[in-house]
């Protein structure tokens, strides 16, 4: 248990996949999550799961942190429960994962979009729920599940695409791996797809300059991002969108946008082991996106250094300032051992941006740990370099290095 820290004390250091005890001491349960800002206050939304001794592997609801300083976490409970009737498409035993949060500032509500599988059906129905709230504490109401994109073609479909294969009914009955296969790409499943709407699973939400709001996820058996525009209220799809990085295999993908441009962090998928995350860039978010590779590596460019200073070092009790300390066992080839889930803009620092990770247990979920580091852009990519722990003034001035 720690004690509650202060009210003034804003400057704690965030210190990477070790329990991370909220207001009460209790570790924080927020799995696959994304952090909104919202009138001077980070909201954390994530996954979160029962306790260590349950045999559930299912996440039991999407739960909430608030924070004004990204360090110190007040829990602010299940915010989007699990039911107990069994007609219900949030039903006991449906998987909720990668809940999101954006806040619609003409309808003042709050919009929670999350990757819904149904009741005892695996992965298969990789569908996306939607909830809405008052308040960014919720409660959240839920609205509803869809495949989303139904009857619509993606901007950038090809006519040969459109004109759909012959055998779309046969294509019904196959079953494809999720992960990377010779076999998928031979098949149209944007065509097998088009009428009962696409897959949609893991999945992230961002909100341009201009109010749009865009949902981005893992489709077509995790073979192909879409990028879907939703309707101006953000609680349905606009039917504007294009397919991104065709038969990649991309999951864990995130957006933020900076001095113009739009940046992607992403992975491959293997499943809860980490691999080499991804990285894109793109002009306009429709594309062309062009892809930068892994943004992990180990050491920081010169000019770019995160070490700390020698009074940070002492502030924070380490011996001696040797260097950043490495904790890890997986390195910048395996995404420090995390998967992505958030590039997360600082308020009042232009250029600031963490990028969090997952740093899945899947034999106990719940105690998965975080891995926040800073994003270091430059003129052409963007890096992630492990920092352990992350202080927060390590993001100051990030905005000088791109
Ligand atoms: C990897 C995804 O990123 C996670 O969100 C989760 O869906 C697991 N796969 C399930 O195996």
């Amino acid at each position: 248990m720690t004690e509650e820290p202060p009210a003034t004390h804003t400057r704690s250091p965030i210190f990477q996949d070790r329990p991370w005890p909220d207001n009460n001491g209790v570790p924080i349960n927020a799995h696959g999550g994304g952090v909104m800002f919202h009138r001077g206050v980070y909201y954390w939304f994530g996954e979160s799961y029962r306790d260590a001794n349950s045999t559930e592997p299912q996440a039991t609801g999407v739960r909430c942190y608030s924070s004004t300083d990204l360090c110190n976490w007040k829990d602010e409970g299940i915010v989007l429960a699990r039911v107990k009737d069994p007609r219900s498409e949030i039903t006991e035993g449906c998987v909720i994962e990668r809940p999101k949060v954006i806040y619609n500032a003409t309808t003042r509500k709050f919009a929670l979009w999350f990757h819904l599988e149904l009741n005892g059906e695996g992965y298969k129905a990789a569908r996306s729920g939607v909830a809405v709230a008052d308040r960014p504490t919720g409660p959240y109401v839920y609205l509803r599940s869809e495949r989303p994109d139904a009857g619509t073609w993606p901007i950038n479909a090809t006519e040969a695409q459109k004109a759909g294969p012959k055998e779309v009914e046969a294509l019904k009955g196959m079953s494809f791996s999720g992960g990377p296969s010779p076999e998928t790409p031979k098949h149209n499943l944007l065509a097998r797809d088009f009428h009962g709407g696409q897959m949609a699973r893991d999945m992230n939400l961002f909100v341009d300059d201009d109010g749009k709001a865009y949902h981005l996820f893992a489709s077509e058996e995790n073979s192909t991002l879409h990028l879907s525009r939703l309707s101006d209220d953000y609680l349905s799809h606009s039917g504007e969108w294009v397919r991104l990085f065709e038969y990649k295999w991309n999951e864990a993908p995130a957006l933020c946008k900076h001095k113009g441009r739009y940046w992607m962090i992403s992975s491959g998928c293997t499943g809860w082991a980490p691999n080499p995350a991804r990285s894109a860039v793109a002009d306009s978010i429709w594309g062309p996106w062009k892809e930068l590779g892994n943004p992990c590596i180990e050491d920081a460019p010169t000019g770019e250094t995160l070490k700390l200073t020698p009074s940070q070092w002492k502030e924070l009790g380490y011996p001696s300032v040797g260097g950043i300390p490495r904790k890890y066992t997986l390195g910048a080839d395996h995404t420090f051992g995390g998967q992505s889930t958030c590039l997360l803009p600082i308020d009042g620092k232009p250029g600031a941006f963490i990028a969090m990770f997952d740093v899945w247990r899947p034999t106990n979920l719940m105690t998965s740990g975080y891995v926040w580091l800073p994003v270091v852009f430059g003129r052409d990519r963007f890096t992630v370099t492990w920092s352990d722990p992350l202080h927060p003034s390590l993001l100051d001035g990030r905005a000088t290095c791109g």
